[in-house]
């Protein structure tokens, strides 16, 4: 990138980020767009997934710039994600490959990430993502690899986010990024999850701000959050700052 453009760039951002009428509108339209079930109507190379078209903008930038060697990734529902980041890493060219984890891997969701030309670079470990049993499985597929990018995408309440948060925080080292999704939540009106056990007060982005009250290896990429506007995870693209 040319210097005149970064430097127009940078001054864009900082605009961005002192931009309160925009960020208005912005959240404006996530709480809506959010109650509308927006996330749910992509698809990635023809697998449901469930985000905004921005988040996975920004994740094919930190892919590209990371250049992890092990993607792993909490949540996997239809495995549109996991197919998402298998072909990123695919682009890359080396033997990345990414970990899913799901507590519940449907049969046909299964059989469609099995039979998918994206396969080979995707691991699938059931169970719980805070059970002692995946933690260490997931472990051992990572091994020495590194770098690594954790992506936390499962249920989304205070108590299992700040679990994860403390149990795959240690794979991520300085340089990458644990990306907690579904922040969001916090800014949604009280009874937009009547049907959830979470919400405001209870959420990944109340277990964010627990977790960096103590941890201090990595900080919020605002950067990030003044770029994207349109985001899920707001507040939850954490950067590690030091090595372990
Ligand atoms: C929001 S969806 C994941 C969406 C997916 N990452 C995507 O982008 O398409 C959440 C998933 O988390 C799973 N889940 C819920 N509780 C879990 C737990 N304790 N451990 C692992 N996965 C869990 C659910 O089964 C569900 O498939």
């Amino acid at each position: 990138m040319d210097a005149d453009f970064e430097r127009e760039r940078r001054q864009n951002l900082a605009g961005l980020a002192r931009n309160t009428e925009l960020q208005t509108t912005s959240r404006a339209f996530m709480v809506q767009s959010a109650a509308a079930r927006y996330s749910y109507n992509f698809d990635w190379l023809g697998v449901p997934i469930i985000q905004y078209p921005q988040d996975l903008i920004m994740m094919q930038e930190l892919i590209w710039r990371i250049r992890p060697e092990v993607i792993v990734e909490t949540g996997v529902a239809r495995g549109g994600s996991v197919v998402f980041y298998a072909s990123m890493l695919t682009l890359l060219d080396g033997n990345g490959f990414v970990v899913g984890i799901d507590i519940d891997i449907r049969a046909h969701n299964r059989t469609a990430i099995e039979a998918h030309p994206m396969t080979r670079r995707i691991r699938l470990v059931e169970g719980s993502s805070v059970s002692e049993g995946v933690v260490s499985r997931v472990k051992e597929l990572v091994g020495d690899r590194s770098p690594v990018l954790v992506v936390l995408d499962s249920n989304h309440t205070h108590e299992h986010v700040l679990q994860e948060l403390e149990m795959y925080s240690p794979l991520v080292g300085r340089g990458s990024y644990l990306v907690v999704f579904d922040t969001i939540v916090d800014a949604m009106p009280t009874d937009s999850y009547p049907d959830r056990p979470w919400g405001p007060g209870n959420n990944p982005m109340t277990a964010v701000r627990e977790f960096l009250r103590h941890n201090d290896r990595f900080q919020v990429d605002q950067t990030i959050d003044a770029k994207l506007q349109i985001s899920v995870a707001p507040g939850g693209y954490l950067k590690c700052i030091r090595d372990g």
